[in-house]
Order: C-alpha cells, then structure tokens, then sequence
C-alpha cells in the first residue's frame, strides 16, 4: 500500500486535501516538510493559496509528523493548528467554524482559532501554528 505522505517522488510532502477526506486528491501541494518549525527562527512555507479553502473552511496539511488544519475566517483570516481535539482527539478539520473559533464535530467543545484554547467550561488547548497571507498565498511557520 503506497504512502500517502509521499509525493510521486518519494519525498514527504505537505499535501493540502479536502477537508476530512486523507485519500482525496490534493487541491495544493507545498513544498517537502520535515517538522515543525523550532520556537527560535521561523521559516514560512507556502502551503497553497487562500482559494483553496472555503470561507468558514478548513484543509489539511500533512507534515512528516502529523497533520495541521488550517482555517479560513469569513473575512479571510487564515489560522492552523495542529488537528487534533484536546478533548479526545478529534479532527477539528472536520469542525465548524464560527468567527475565530471551530467547534469540534465529536462532542462540540469549541477552540479559539487564534489562541487554541477550548472555550469555558472546556479546559485544553491545542498547539496552535502561526500562519500568514502573502497575497492569497498561506504561509505556515514549518520547517521545509
Ligand atoms: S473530541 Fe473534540 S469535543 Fe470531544
């Protein structure tokens, strides 16, 4: 069975999909991704454009070491985070969003998208990843 996170030429790759659909094909391809970017230093890589998520959308960008959902505002902020729930792990991609927040499709809890951090009465957060627009491209401060 082939490697999903591999490109055709064997590299790892950040893959931008469809949201909640790990098999479909890719909308955008970024460059190779090793790991998350060290706190000291950032290194931005561009991981596709604004136009490839939906307004109050997410996709996913696969990394060597785990997935990262980034998020599209209705006014065209774009946020990542890493893409697991603080509550039991599920795949805030799969969410709704609603302002700066995404509600979790599991059992609802609600995380700020700027910060990570689930809204009262929830306690948890997830590690959020800076993200920028260049134009209409997304930077994410990961490694390439
Ligand atoms: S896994 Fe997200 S609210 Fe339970």
């Amino acid at each position: 069975m082939p490697d999903p996170d591999l490109d055709v030429s064997g590299r790892r790759c950040a893959a931008v999909v469809a949201n909640g659909d790990r098999n479909g094909v890719p909308v955008g391809v970024g460059a190779p991704v090793e790991a998350i970017a060290p706190c000291s230093g950032t290194t931005w890589t561009r991981v596709g454009t604004v136009d490839d998520i939906p307004r109050l959308g997410s996709r996913v960008v696969r990394t060597r070491g785990e997935d990262i959902a980034v998020f599209r505002t209705s006014d065209d902020r774009v946020f990542a985070m890493h893409d697991r729930c603080p509550h039991k792990q599920g795949r805030l991609s799969q969410g709704i969003v609603h302002g700066t927040s995404v509600t979790c499709p599991l059992h609802n809890w609600v995380i700020g998208l700027d910060d990570g951090i689930a809204k009262d009465p929830d306690e948890g957060c997830v590690r959020t990843v800076p993200a920028k627009l260049e134009g209409r491209d997304i930077l994410l401060a990961i490694v390439a």
